[in-house]
């Protein structure tokens, strides 16, 4: 079985272009959708760019049943067994999420359940780290349901806070780290989805022995495995 994969965005995508990069000739899991809820989304241009069905899913001032209605009639079109959020900032519509139950992802700039819920996306996600006077933050991966950042966790990689950073350079050290973890989680998730063993290391290794190898970002997919709970 090839999963074939929506990718939801809403801005610019580079979490998407990380997506499209992994899987341009993989042949377990391939990007088949990508769907904005903002039709000059820079996530469309570049699904544009890659070949792949790109498709704008207007939200505001919609009922929600109408949104869950395109939705699923486009993923439905496109044969989608597997979604993943990629800054989608709308609550994905409970149909959807019923009928994609288990199936949705979601990548958070931050380290769950701290700094989520309603509001805090993006940037903002970044400004309340730095008020609190965190010394980590991080990316989170995860399962999604109908509330905002809540399901259950699959994978976390931790991020210093350093002296001087503004909003800005946290996101983009934080970003960095989402392009490594989220195409691994997203590749084990498939291969486990179409019947492949998720290659995990045998002597699993604990989240405190992977980060003591003192590395800025996932050196490599074995290590996101290792503390993944797919
Ligand atoms: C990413 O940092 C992602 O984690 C975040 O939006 C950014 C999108 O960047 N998502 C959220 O805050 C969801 N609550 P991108 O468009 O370059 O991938």
């Amino acid at each position: 079985m090839s999963v074939r994969l929506a990718v939801f965005a809403s801005g610019g995508g580079s979490n998407l272009q990380a997506l499209l990069d992994r899987f341009a000739d993989t042949p377990h899991a391939k990007v088949a959708l990508v769907v904005s809820d903002r039709s000059g989304a820079g996530a469309l241009a570049r699904a544009e760019s890659a070949g792949v069905p790109a498709l704008h899913i207007p939200v505001s001032g919609r009922p929600d049943t109408d949104v869950a209605r395109d939705t699923i009639d486009a993923l439905a079109a496109e044969r989608i067994d597997l979604i993943a959020l990629a800054g989608y900032l709308r609550l994905v519509p409970a149909p959807v999420v019923e009928k994609f139950h288990g199936r949705i992802v979601n990548i958070h700039p931050a380290l769950l359940p701290a700094f989520g819920g309603p509001g805090m996306y993006g940037r903002r996600v970044h400004e309340a780290v730095l008020e609190a006077g965190c010394c980590v933050t991080g990316a989170t991966v995860h399962y999604i349901d109908e509330r905002y950042d809540e399901g259950r966790i699959i994978a976390q990689w931790p991020v210093p806070v350093l002296p001087g950073d503004s909003a800005a350079t946290l996101a983009a050290r934080v970003l960095e780290v989402e392009h490594r973890i989220y195409p691994a989680v997203i590749d084990a998730v498939a291969r486990a989805m179409a019947g492949d063993r998720v290659a995990v290391p045998e002597s699993r290794l604990t989240a405190t022995e992977t980060f003591q190898a003192g590395d800025a970002v996932p050196p490599d997919d074995q290590h996101i495995i290792a503390i993944a709970r797919i």
